[in-house]
Protein backbone atom coordinates (compact mmCIF):
# COMPACT_ATOMS: atom_id res chain seq x y z
CA UNK A 1 0.00 0.00 0.00
CA UNK A 2 1.38 3.54 -0.83
CA UNK A 3 1.78 5.60 2.57
CA UNK A 4 2.23 9.49 2.81
CA UNK A 5 5.80 9.21 4.08
CA UNK A 6 8.35 12.18 4.83
CA UNK A 7 11.56 11.93 3.13
CA UNK A 8 11.98 14.94 1.94
CA UNK A 9 9.83 18.08 2.74
CA UNK A 10 9.73 18.85 -1.16
CA UNK A 11 7.74 15.52 -1.89
CA UNK A 12 5.20 17.43 0.07
CA UNK A 13 3.24 20.69 -1.25
CA UNK A 14 3.82 23.88 0.51
CA UNK A 15 0.26 24.26 1.59
CA UNK A 16 0.54 20.88 3.28
CA UNK A 17 3.50 22.07 5.40
CA UNK A 18 1.42 25.46 6.34
CA UNK A 19 -1.05 23.29 7.34
CA UNK A 20 1.70 21.30 9.56
CA UNK A 21 2.92 24.74 11.01
CA UNK A 22 -0.43 25.75 11.70
CA UNK A 23 -1.64 22.23 13.80
CA UNK A 24 1.83 22.83 15.43
CA UNK A 25 1.18 26.48 16.69
CA UNK A 26 -2.68 25.22 17.50
CA UNK A 27 -1.36 22.34 19.29
CA UNK A 28 1.20 24.72 21.19
CA UNK A 29 -1.98 27.04 22.63
CA UNK A 30 -4.40 24.29 23.28
CA UNK A 31 -2.41 21.22 24.09
CA UNK A 32 -4.58 19.27 26.08
CA UNK A 33 -7.64 18.77 23.48
CA UNK A 34 -5.06 16.76 21.32
CA UNK A 35 -4.18 14.28 24.61
CA UNK A 36 -5.75 11.39 22.89
CA UNK A 37 -5.42 11.99 19.64
CA UNK A 38 -3.15 9.19 18.88
CA UNK A 39 -4.27 6.72 21.69
CA UNK A 40 -3.46 3.37 20.81
CA UNK A 41 -1.20 4.34 18.26
CA UNK A 42 2.57 2.96 18.36
CA UNK A 43 5.29 5.11 17.09
CA UNK A 44 8.60 3.27 16.71
CA UNK A 45 12.33 5.21 16.41
CA UNK A 46 14.71 3.21 14.65
CA UNK A 47 17.67 5.52 14.98
CA UNK A 48 20.88 3.94 13.79
CA UNK A 49 23.10 7.42 15.24
CA UNK A 50 23.39 9.64 17.95
CA UNK A 51 20.91 11.92 18.87
CA UNK A 52 19.07 13.27 22.00
CA UNK A 53 16.78 16.10 20.98
CA UNK A 54 15.18 14.71 17.64
CA UNK A 55 14.89 11.23 19.47
CA UNK A 56 13.44 12.30 22.81
CA UNK A 57 10.63 14.66 21.04
CA UNK A 58 9.59 12.11 18.59
CA UNK A 59 8.89 10.23 21.79
CA UNK A 60 7.29 13.57 23.82
CA UNK A 61 5.10 14.33 21.10
CA UNK A 62 3.61 10.59 20.69
CA UNK A 63 3.32 10.17 24.46
CA UNK A 64 1.46 13.68 24.80
CA UNK A 65 -0.78 13.12 21.79
CA UNK A 66 -1.59 9.58 24.21
CA UNK A 67 0.07 7.57 22.03
CA UNK A 68 2.58 4.81 22.66
CA UNK A 69 6.54 4.22 21.74
CA UNK A 70 8.90 1.39 20.49
CA UNK A 71 12.70 1.74 19.18
CA UNK A 72 16.54 1.17 20.23
CA UNK A 73 18.87 4.02 19.56
CA UNK A 74 21.55 1.75 19.91
CA UNK A 75 21.58 -0.60 16.84
CA UNK A 76 24.60 -2.68 18.42
CA UNK A 77 21.38 -3.65 20.81
CA UNK A 78 19.13 -4.60 18.76
CA UNK A 79 19.15 -7.83 15.90
CA UNK A 80 21.00 -5.07 13.32
CA UNK A 81 24.15 -6.27 15.91
CA UNK A 82 23.87 -10.37 14.31
CA UNK A 83 23.52 -9.04 10.40
CA UNK A 84 19.86 -8.16 10.18
CA UNK A 85 19.90 -6.05 7.49
CA UNK A 86 18.02 -2.76 6.93
CA UNK A 87 15.14 -3.28 5.14
CA UNK A 88 13.96 -6.74 6.93
CA UNK A 89 14.25 -4.44 9.82
CA UNK A 90 11.92 -2.19 8.60
CA UNK A 91 9.42 -5.09 7.29
CA UNK A 92 9.27 -6.44 10.89
CA UNK A 93 8.84 -2.81 12.67
CA UNK A 94 6.80 -1.63 10.59
CA UNK A 95 4.31 -4.83 11.40
CA UNK A 96 4.36 -3.63 14.77
CA UNK A 97 4.32 0.05 14.71
CA UNK A 98 1.58 2.26 13.06
CA UNK A 99 4.50 5.22 12.47
CA UNK A 100 8.07 4.83 12.22
CA UNK A 101 10.99 7.59 12.36
CA UNK A 102 14.77 6.81 11.64
CA UNK A 103 17.88 8.27 11.45
CA UNK A 104 20.25 6.51 9.38
CA UNK A 105 24.16 7.84 8.67
CA UNK A 106 23.59 6.87 4.94
CA UNK A 107 22.05 9.12 2.66
CA UNK A 108 18.97 7.49 1.17
CA UNK A 109 18.41 5.35 3.60
CA UNK A 110 15.12 6.50 5.03
CA UNK A 111 13.77 6.59 1.29
CA UNK A 112 14.94 3.09 0.94
CA UNK A 113 12.87 2.38 4.03
CA UNK A 114 9.90 3.90 3.06
CA UNK A 115 9.78 1.39 0.13
CA UNK A 116 9.44 -1.65 2.40
CA UNK A 117 7.70 -0.03 5.50
CA UNK A 118 4.26 -1.20 6.04
CA UNK A 119 3.76 2.21 7.73
CA UNK A 120 4.61 5.66 7.15
CA UNK A 121 7.55 6.84 7.51
CA UNK A 122 9.86 9.68 8.90
CA UNK A 123 13.51 10.71 7.99
CA UNK A 124 14.73 12.16 11.40
CA UNK A 125 18.20 12.61 9.53
CA UNK A 126 19.85 11.01 6.63
CA UNK A 127 23.72 11.23 7.04
CA UNK A 128 24.51 14.93 5.45
CA UNK A 129 21.42 14.75 3.41
CA UNK A 130 18.38 16.11 4.74
CA UNK A 131 16.29 16.46 8.25
CA UNK A 132 12.64 17.66 7.37
CA UNK A 133 11.58 17.43 10.79
CA UNK A 134 14.16 19.87 12.18
CA UNK A 135 12.94 22.12 9.11
CA UNK A 136 9.62 21.89 10.07
CA UNK A 137 10.63 22.89 13.63
CA UNK A 138 12.75 25.58 12.21
CA UNK A 139 9.65 26.76 10.12
CA UNK A 140 7.09 26.68 13.39
CA UNK A 141 9.43 28.59 15.21
CA UNK A 142 10.00 31.41 12.47
CA UNK A 143 6.55 31.58 11.53
CA UNK A 144 5.82 32.45 15.42
CA UNK A 145 8.70 34.76 15.65
CA UNK A 146 8.84 36.64 13.01
CA UNK A 147 5.25 36.00 11.81
CA UNK A 148 6.30 35.23 8.29
CA UNK A 149 8.31 32.89 6.08
CA UNK A 150 8.59 35.06 3.37
CA UNK A 151 10.70 38.53 2.59
CA UNK A 152 13.32 37.75 4.86
CA UNK A 153 17.39 37.80 4.78
CA UNK A 154 18.51 34.47 6.42
CA UNK A 155 22.37 33.75 6.96
CA UNK A 156 23.33 30.53 7.40
CA UNK A 157 26.89 29.75 9.26
CA UNK A 158 29.23 27.26 9.74
CA UNK A 159 29.14 23.46 8.16
CA UNK A 160 27.02 24.31 4.99
CA UNK A 161 28.65 21.34 3.18
CA UNK A 162 27.51 18.09 5.93
CA UNK A 163 24.55 20.30 7.68
CA UNK A 164 21.68 18.85 6.91
CA UNK A 165 19.19 20.72 8.68
CA UNK A 166 20.95 23.82 6.26
CA UNK A 167 19.93 21.61 2.87
CA UNK A 168 16.83 21.19 4.18
CA UNK A 169 16.01 24.68 5.68
CA UNK A 170 17.30 26.45 2.12
CA UNK A 171 15.30 23.68 0.13
CA UNK A 172 11.83 24.98 2.19
CA UNK A 173 12.57 28.66 2.67
CA UNK A 174 13.45 29.10 -1.42
CA UNK A 175 9.56 27.86 -1.60
CA UNK A 176 8.49 30.90 0.03
CA UNK A 177 8.74 34.68 -1.85
CA UNK A 178 11.27 37.04 -1.38
CA UNK A 179 13.40 35.22 0.43
CA UNK A 180 17.36 35.25 0.38
CA UNK A 181 20.50 33.46 1.80
CA UNK A 182 24.21 34.57 3.15
CA UNK A 183 25.79 31.32 3.22
CA UNK A 184 28.82 32.06 5.49
CA UNK A 185 31.43 29.33 5.84
CA UNK A 186 35.07 28.40 4.79
CA UNK A 187 35.94 27.46 1.06
CA UNK A 188 36.31 23.85 2.86
CA UNK A 189 32.67 24.00 4.48
CA UNK A 190 30.90 25.72 1.44
CA UNK A 191 27.13 24.85 0.25
CA UNK A 192 27.35 22.17 -2.32
CA UNK A 193 26.89 22.32 -6.07
CA UNK A 194 23.01 20.76 -5.48
CA UNK A 195 21.66 22.69 -3.32
CA UNK A 196 22.92 26.01 -5.32
CA UNK A 197 21.40 24.49 -8.40
CA UNK A 198 17.95 24.64 -6.32
CA UNK A 199 18.40 28.05 -5.21
CA UNK A 200 19.63 28.71 -8.93
CA UNK A 201 16.32 27.02 -10.09
CA UNK A 202 13.59 28.46 -7.52
CA UNK A 203 15.21 32.55 -8.23
CA UNK A 204 16.11 32.45 -4.59
CA UNK A 205 18.92 35.40 -4.55
CA UNK A 206 22.09 33.69 -2.69
CA UNK A 207 25.57 35.27 -1.74
CA UNK A 208 28.72 33.35 -0.24
CA UNK A 209 30.35 35.17 1.93
CA UNK A 210 33.63 34.12 4.91
CA UNK A 211 33.09 36.90 7.14
CA UNK A 212 30.25 36.41 9.86
CA UNK A 213 30.85 39.85 11.13
CA UNK A 214 30.56 41.79 7.66
CA UNK A 215 27.05 39.77 7.27
CA UNK A 216 25.57 40.35 10.35
CA UNK A 217 23.92 43.67 9.90
CA UNK A 218 22.10 42.43 7.00
CA UNK A 219 20.44 39.11 8.48
CA UNK A 220 16.81 38.50 9.97
CA UNK A 221 17.49 34.88 10.79
CA UNK A 222 20.82 33.62 11.84
CA UNK A 223 21.66 30.15 11.68
CA UNK A 224 24.11 28.81 13.33
CA UNK A 225 25.56 25.23 12.96
CA UNK A 226 28.11 22.54 14.08
CA UNK A 227 31.02 21.88 12.56
CA UNK A 228 29.54 18.20 11.24
CA UNK A 229 32.97 16.53 13.44
CA UNK A 230 31.33 13.09 12.46
CA UNK A 231 31.66 13.54 9.17
CA UNK A 232 35.22 14.52 8.12
CA UNK A 233 37.72 12.12 6.54
CA UNK A 234 40.14 12.80 9.58
CA UNK A 235 40.51 14.29 13.10
CA UNK A 236 43.41 17.27 11.57
CA UNK A 237 40.94 18.18 8.73
CA UNK A 238 38.01 18.93 11.73
CA UNK A 239 40.67 20.56 13.82
CA UNK A 240 41.07 22.79 10.78
CA UNK A 241 37.58 24.30 10.94
CA UNK A 242 36.36 24.36 14.66
CA UNK A 243 36.25 28.06 16.10
CA UNK A 244 36.46 29.58 12.65
CA UNK A 245 32.81 30.74 13.48
CA UNK A 246 31.55 31.80 17.16
CA UNK A 247 28.95 34.13 17.83
CA UNK A 248 29.72 36.73 20.80
CA UNK A 249 27.99 39.71 22.13
CA UNK A 250 30.47 41.79 20.37
CA UNK A 251 29.38 40.20 16.87
CA UNK A 252 25.94 40.79 17.86
CA UNK A 253 26.32 44.25 18.61
CA UNK A 254 26.03 45.62 14.91
CA UNK A 255 22.77 42.98 14.27
CA UNK A 256 19.45 44.21 13.83
CA UNK A 257 16.98 44.20 17.01
CA UNK A 258 14.72 41.89 15.51
CA UNK A 259 17.22 39.17 14.43
CA UNK A 260 16.54 35.89 15.30
CA UNK A 261 19.10 33.43 16.09
CA UNK A 262 18.53 29.49 15.36
CA UNK A 263 20.47 26.99 15.73
CA UNK A 264 19.42 23.18 15.89
CA UNK A 265 21.68 21.96 18.44
CA UNK A 266 23.82 20.02 19.44
CA UNK A 267 26.20 23.34 20.29
CA UNK A 268 30.07 22.95 21.17
CA UNK A 269 31.88 26.45 20.62
CA UNK A 270 30.06 28.10 17.84
CA UNK A 271 27.77 30.30 20.10
CA UNK A 272 28.89 31.81 22.71
CA UNK A 273 27.04 31.37 26.42
CA UNK A 274 26.88 34.97 27.33
CA UNK A 275 24.53 35.29 24.10
CA UNK A 276 21.45 32.55 25.74
CA UNK A 277 20.76 35.42 28.19
CA UNK A 278 20.01 37.70 24.85
CA UNK A 279 16.23 38.18 23.54
CA UNK A 280 17.31 37.61 19.80
CA UNK A 281 18.26 34.01 20.95
CA UNK A 282 15.76 31.42 19.78
CA UNK A 283 17.00 27.91 20.08
CA UNK A 284 16.15 26.67 23.30
CA UNK A 285 12.44 28.07 22.11
CA UNK A 286 13.05 25.92 19.07
CA UNK A 287 14.02 22.85 20.69
CA UNK A 288 10.84 23.14 22.59
CA UNK A 289 8.68 24.00 19.04
CA UNK A 290 10.21 20.64 17.91
CA UNK A 291 7.88 18.65 19.84
CA UNK A 292 4.64 20.64 18.56
CA UNK A 293 6.07 20.28 15.37
CA UNK A 294 6.41 16.54 15.54
CA UNK A 295 2.80 16.12 16.97
CA UNK A 296 1.35 17.62 13.84
CA UNK A 297 3.38 16.09 11.83
CA UNK A 298 2.35 12.85 13.35
CA UNK A 299 -1.00 13.70 13.60
CA UNK A 300 -1.20 14.39 9.97
CA UNK A 301 0.25 11.27 8.53
CA UNK A 302 -1.72 9.02 10.52
CA UNK A 303 -4.67 11.05 9.26
CA UNK A 304 -3.59 9.91 5.87
CA UNK A 305 -2.65 6.66 6.65
CA UNK A 306 -6.43 5.98 7.91
CA UNK A 307 -7.55 7.06 4.67
CA UNK A 308 -5.68 5.37 2.82
CA UNK A 309 -6.92 1.68 4.46
CA UNK A 310 -10.28 3.02 3.88
CA UNK A 311 -10.26 3.93 0.28
CA UNK A 312 -8.64 0.60 0.09
CA UNK A 313 -11.08 -0.93 1.95
CA UNK A 314 -13.38 0.25 -0.36
CA UNK A 315 -11.76 -1.22 -3.82
C1 LIG B 1 21.15 18.18 14.02
C2 LIG B 1 21.37 16.91 13.22
O1 LIG B 1 21.25 15.82 13.78
O2 LIG B 1 21.62 17.05 12.05
N1 LIG B 1 20.68 17.94 15.32
C3 LIG B 1 19.34 17.86 15.53
O3 LIG B 1 18.68 17.00 15.02
N2 LIG B 1 18.78 18.80 16.27
C4 LIG B 1 22.31 19.09 14.01
C5 LIG B 1 23.64 18.58 14.47
O4 LIG B 1 23.80 17.42 14.86
O5 LIG B 1 24.58 19.38 14.43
Amino acid sequence: MAYEHLIDLNDLSVSKWNEIISLALKIKKNESVYSEACKNKILATLFYEPSTRTQMSFQTAMLRLGGQIIGFDNPQNSSVSKGENLTDTIRIVSGYADILAMRHPLEGAAKAAALYAECPVINAGDGGHLHPTQTLTDLVTLQSEKGSLSGLTVGLCGDLKYGRTVHSLIKALSMYPDNRFILISTKELSIPQYIKDWMNSHNCPYRECYSLAEAIPELDVLYMTRIQKERFASEEEYRQQKNVYILDMQKLFSAKQDLCILHPLPRVDEIDLNVDKDPRAMYFKQAVNGVYARMALIITLLNAREQTSLLSHHN
